[in-house]
């Protein structure tokens, strides 16, 4: 039998070199033929063309698709528009020396390449399919780049791969864009394409029909798009807009080779979506990264001109100062689309000068013009010649800020940035910038009236905060002179405390007592009166509390105010009725008032504050103290996360360092840090995962017992886990009104966030992401970090003082030999 089988082995092998054989397995020549079946893969086997139908669909299309990626997602199709209805198809290059999908059956041509006419012999033309997932006509001769014939880089589908260009040639006029299908299983041209906006100061559009605005990215400023989160700190991938003489296009690169990432624009019944996906190889999935637009004020000109949108707020949109609605009712009953206009018009004669507006998308650049050599001082004087001029701003960000942006038209599409954002410098009639310079007359050189506007102003603010002061330091707050927190008396907060009093001792946190207090007037605060080891300056700390204080989002504790007197430092917050996490979750009465929903809540609640820490707030603050006992509740159980920004206070602000001093809580702190000192953003979603754990069985991670082991609670999740037990970690309380899927689910992002290598940990995007869409696969967990607490190496410190006492919760200070 071996024996036939290698004769035969031997005939076949004598048959295929009897064949007329291609150049190289990935190319085609003008003899070859791709007959639907056969499919060609590309050199290193990333990319594999031939005949496909999308999931439910019996047409068959001619496209490219990952080869290593088991999920088949296309990302080229040549017959988006003229599917073949059998398995009649075939692609090869046509006698007018062009791609052709044909009909074998009849050659009629359902799809050809448009490649520029050349001379070039149909003989010498070869297709070749690159690794990077393009599709060259190129002669077999000429490997340039520059000189293919086609290429389908240049006719994007629904994908953007790494190093596609999407924009305009000047030369040719080209624009490259991207289409959606019309849905996923229909690859005939959608309705959304996304492209570049060719303006003086381009920026990438969603379109609807190509015509009507969806999504603006705002302009690219150098180092992002204006309006788009700010990505530039990331390891694996890097995207910027060229901008040159030739050429304006989008581009990203992916750094990491391991990696493999997609851009996709997506059309579902009612909306479009422009996505970022990465596979997963773990869970052989792709993983949403982005989804544009995020939320509602990415919708193109939701608020109309002159107004600006804030998720936060409500309504989510406002008139800028100066401007009140065009139509007060359709305003009233939340249809902004006709937006504001001006309280007072702009009478160039009469001076006028500009309003500065920081952290904002920057509004529709259609019309605009730049001058890419000149400097923000220049800019508003041009600006200000022209009286047609509403605006003005900086073109590039990048450095210290350079070139110049004006705007002729009405102000579209502005949106408050959370932690990210533009100065924008807009027109305002001097009256609106000072009230009494009407009489100033049109005598006047328009720069002085805006001197005297300035000096007028100042002397109005002075005015003004004189008043505001005194009225405040008769409650005994004062403000000193660039201070923009309040800062009270030592005096205001012994009384309002009744001078320290036991009795309004809230808790002992790590870095010093917190009371209540009541101000005049009945506003309740928390008092957190700082340990003397702080070791930083009155002015160092005065600044650092000034910055921590900008830090808003609902699920942080509000910072109110501070004070420092001598040897006192105190930061004053919101009062929360409610108090800590703890006191619910720990407690065998308390615990039954937090339903499955309230919890599912509150863990949401602590991840989006923890992203707002890492990613979206201008500080970048990783908090190393996170646990139940810094979970504050308000009013209606929502969480918000205390004691934020400490560890700057008290230490440098590196983002990723090795501190020798290491602050946290036992039961919380990841391997890394409390070994090897080493912090990082990773460390706080060890112990956000910690917490997720300890809210769903109600148990501490520190001290826990079973009768069965010895391992702490993450050990005994895990092993739950790998038996497939999981549920049995729930807390009772809560079992019956609980979801089992998403209970699971919550155990499952858990014990990723408790993994013992940081690297392993996903990032607190990724978490958001997992917790807020049942569709985002999960990876599977590997064993967490510490959990097999008694029996290492750590069974010192983490056994330490085991039995429960106020002080066993509270953070500690090690300084670490090194
Ligand atoms: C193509 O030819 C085959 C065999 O001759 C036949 O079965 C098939 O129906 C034909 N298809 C078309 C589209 O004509
Ligand atoms: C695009 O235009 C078509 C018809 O012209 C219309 O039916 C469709 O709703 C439009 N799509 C969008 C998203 O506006
Ligand atoms: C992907 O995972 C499989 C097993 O699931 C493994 O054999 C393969 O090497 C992995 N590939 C990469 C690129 O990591
Ligand atoms: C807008 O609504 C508020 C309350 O809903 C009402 O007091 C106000 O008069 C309304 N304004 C207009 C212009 O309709
Ligand atoms: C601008 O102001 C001047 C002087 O007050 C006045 O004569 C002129 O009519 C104004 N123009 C507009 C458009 O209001
Ligand atoms: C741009 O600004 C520079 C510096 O002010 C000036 O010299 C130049 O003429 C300007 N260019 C244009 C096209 O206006
Ligand atoms: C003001 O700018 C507009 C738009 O660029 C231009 O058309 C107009 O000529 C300018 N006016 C003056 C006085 O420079």
């Amino acid at each position: 039998m071996g024996r036939l089988y290698f004769v035969m082995f031997y005939a076949y092998i004598l048959t295929l070199l009897s064949q007329e054989i291609p150049i190289a397995a990935y190319m085609l020549t003008s003899s070859q033929s791709i007959i639907d079946g056969k499919t060609l893969v590309s050199k290193g086997a990333s990319f594999e063309l031939g005949f496909f139908s999308p999931p439910s669909s019996k047409h068959r299309y001619f496209g490219i698709w990952y080869k290593p990626v088991s999920v088949q997602t296309v990302v080229w199709v040549a017959n988006r528009d003229s599917p073949i209805t059998d398995t009649s198809g075939a692609l090869k290059i046509g006698s007018t020396g062009n791609i052709v999908v044909v009909n074998q059956n009849d050659s009629v041509v359902i799809w050809s390449s448009k490649s520029t006419s050349s001379n070039i012999a149909v003989e010498n033309l070869i297709i070749e399919l690159l690794d990077s997932g393009n599709l060259v006509l190129r002669d077999v001769r000429i490997e340039d780049p520059e000189k293919y014939l086609w290429q389908s880089f240049d006719y994007p589908g629904d994908t953007l791969l790494p190093g596609m260009k999407l924009g305009w040639k000047s030369k040719t006029g080209m624009n490259n864009y991207m289409q959606s299908w019309r849905n996923s299983d229909d690859p005939s041209l959608g309705d959304y394409t996304f492209g570049i906006e060719l303006t003086e100061y381009p920026e990438s559009v969603i379109l609807t029909n190509k015509s009507i605005k969806y999504y603006r990215s705002g302009p690219w400023n150098g180092l992002q798009f204006s309006g788009a989160p700010d990505m530039s700190r990331n390891r694996v991938f890097h995207y910027e807009l060229v901008h040159n003489p030739d050429e304006v296009y989008y581009i990203y690169k992916v750094t990491d080779p391991s990696v493999t990432l997609r851009v996709v624009l997506t059309q579902t019944s009612t909306e479009g979506h422009l996505q970022r996906f990465t596979w997963v190889n773990q869970t052989q999935s792709w993983l949403l990264l982005v989804s544009i637009p995020r939320d509602r004020c990415d919708d193109y000109a939701l608020c109309g001109a002159y107004s600006t949108c804030e998720v936060m707020t409500e309504p989510v949109c406002q008139c800028l100062k100066g401007f009140k609605p065009k139509s007060p009712q359709d305003w009233n009953e939340t249809d902004w689309s006709q937006g504001c206009k001006r309280e007072t018009f702009l009478n160039c004669s009469q001076g006028e000068g500009f309003l500065k507006y920081t952290g904002v998308k920057l509004p529709d650049t259609t019309g605009t013009r730049v001058n890419r050599s000149m400097d923000l001082e220049e800019c508003g004087v041009n600006c200000l010649k022209n009286c047609s001029c509403v605006a003005y701003s900086s073109s590039d960000i990048s450095g210290s800020g350079s070139g110049c942006v004006m705007w002729f038209t009405d102000l579209i599409d502005i949106r408050q940035m959370d932690g990210a954002g533009e100065d924008l410098y807009i027109r305002m009639a001097a009256s609106e910038l000072v009230s009494e310079s009407k009489s100033k007359g049109k005598e006047l050189v328009v720069i002085i009236v805006i001197i005297i506007a300035i000096v007028a102003a100042m002397v109005v603010l002075a005015l003004g905060s004189w008043f505001f002061l005194k009225k405040r330091r008769a409650k005994g707050v004062h403000e000193k002179e660039d201070f923009e927190l309040p800062v009270f008396d030592l005096v205001t907060i012994k009384s309002a405390t009744s001078n320290f009093a036991e009795e309004n001792l809230l808790g002992e946190g790590g870095f010093g007592p917190v009371y209540k207090g009541k101000l005049e007037g009945d506003q309740e605060i928390a008092v957190k009166r700082l340990s003397k080891s702080s070791i930083q300056g009155f002015s160092e700390f005065k600044n650092e509390v000034i910055l921590i204080s900008k830090l808003q989002h609902k699920n942080l504790v509000k910072l109110i105010g501070c004070c420092i007197q001598g040897e006192e430092k105190m930061l004053v917050y919101e009062y929360m009725p409610n108090k800590s996490l703890d006191a619910f979750i720990f407690d065998e009465t308390n615990s039954g008032l937090l339903d499955w929903q309230k919890r599912f809540d509150i863990i949401l609640g602590i991840a989006r504050g923890l992203l707002y820490l890492h990613h979206d707030s201008r500080l970048r603050i990783i908090h190393r103290d996170l646990k139940a006992s810094n979970i504050l509740l308000d009013s209606e159980m929502l969480p918000k996360i205390s004691d934020f920004g400490m560890a700057r206070l008290f230490r440098g602000d590196q983002n990723e360092a090795n501190t020798e001093r290491v602050m946290g809580t036992y039961g919380y702190m990841s391997p890394e840090y409390l070994i090897d000192g080493q912090f990082s953003v990773k460390s706080d979603v060890f112990s956000f995962g910690v917490l997720v754990l300890e809210i769903i069985s109600g148990k501490k991670n520190r001290g826990f017992c079973h009768p069965d082991h010895e391992l702490n609670l993450l050990g005994h999740a895990w092993r739950l886990w790998c038996e497939d037990r999981s549920m049995e970690l729930a807390d009772e309380s809560m079992i019956k009104s609980c979801s089992v899927q998403e209970v699971l689910r919550c155990i499952h992002i858990g014990l990723l966030c408790v993994q013992k290598g940081a690297e392993q940990r996903p990032t607190m995007s990724t978490v958001v992401l997992m917790l807020s869409s049942e569709s985002v696969a999960l990876p599977k967990p590997q064993p967490p970090g510490f959990y097999v607490d008694r029996s290492t190496p750590m069974r010192e410190i983490s056994s330490y003082s085991d039995k429960s006492s106020a002080s066993n919760e509270a953070t500690i200070t090690l300084i670490q030999g090194r």
